[in-house]
């Protein structure tokens, strides 16, 4: 564990307008110390200016999605070297959300993780079972399945972050128990070494997303294999984002 930095990860979804800046401020005072590494991943249109708001300051940026292409006629659609040229240095990839609203699919993420890595970005592959699935125990093979379609062979611990959220747990107040994230987290981190191998398997960071308010924080870091967390509704306001730093950092 000793040498997988914790990394407090934001994930703004789709809110946020130049006012919400300040709050990147707010939060470099408050906790531009944490001794994990914090992410902000706000919508496309702020990705640019976030950027410049964090210059100076330990904050990192990411966006929430990107094309597998690096150009072309795709109308609407963010590269990932656009995200980096714009100061990003994350992108998150299969969030349930996208696989839900755009019908992506292991095979999509894996192109889009594929371009992350080519733009140098690292990817914040997202995995996670619906309540059905979970009630038809198919949890591990869901995982399983997720992991191997959507992760490109040439992962690393620089370059992927698997984040593990459970869709029934995403902005319903209803946090997976320890036992439940722990069985997973341990899954995947066995699934990680076996296909990657013992260096880079123990070298991902896998984070934990789902209703992590500062209120449960603490509980979720206790568990094995929890490297941090991605977190939706609370990072939206410095106060609730920095008391989940902070149990980040004493965990
Ligand atoms: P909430 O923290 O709002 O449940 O969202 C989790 C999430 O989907 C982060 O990507």
């Amino acid at each position: 564990m000793a040498d997988r930095r914790k990394l407090a990860a934001g994930n703004w979804k789709m809110n946020g307008v130049a006012e919400h800046l300040a709050m990147v401020g707010a939060l470099a005072d408050s906790h531009g110390q944490a001794r994990s590494e914090v992410l902000i991943c706000p919508p496309a249109t702020l990705v640019h200016r976030l950027a410049e708001a964090a210059q100076g300051t330990a904050i990192a940026v990411g966006g929430q999605d990107c094309h597998w292409e690096e150009t072309g006629a795709h109308t609407g659609d963010t590269s990932a070297a656009m995200l980096a040229d714009a100061g990003a240095s994350y992108v998150i990839v299969g969030h349930s959300e996208r696989r839900a609203d755009h019908a992506e699919g292991d095979e999509t993420v894996r192109a889009k993780t594929r371009a992350a890595w080519d733009a140098g970005l690292a990817a914040i592959v997202c995995v996670g079972e619906t309540l059905a699935e979970r009630k038809a125990s198919n949890t591990i093979d869901i995982i399983g399945g997720q992991l191997a379609g959507s992760i490109p062979d040439q992962a690393t611990g620089l370059n992927l972050v698997v984040a593990y959220e459970p869709v029934w747990a995403i902005g319903t107040g209803e946090v997976a128990t320890p036992d439940q994230i722990g069985e997973v987290h341990d899954e995947i981190r066995r699934r990680l070494e076996k296909r990657f191998g013992p260096g880079v398997g123990r070298s991902v960071r896998i984070v934990y997303g789902g209703s992590v308010k500062p209120a449960n924080a603490a509980e979720v870091f206790a568990v094995e294999n929890v490297d941090g967390a991605l977190v939706g509704g609370a990072s939206l306001k410095a106060e609730d984002f920095g008391g989940i730093i902070e149990a980040l950092d004493a965990s």
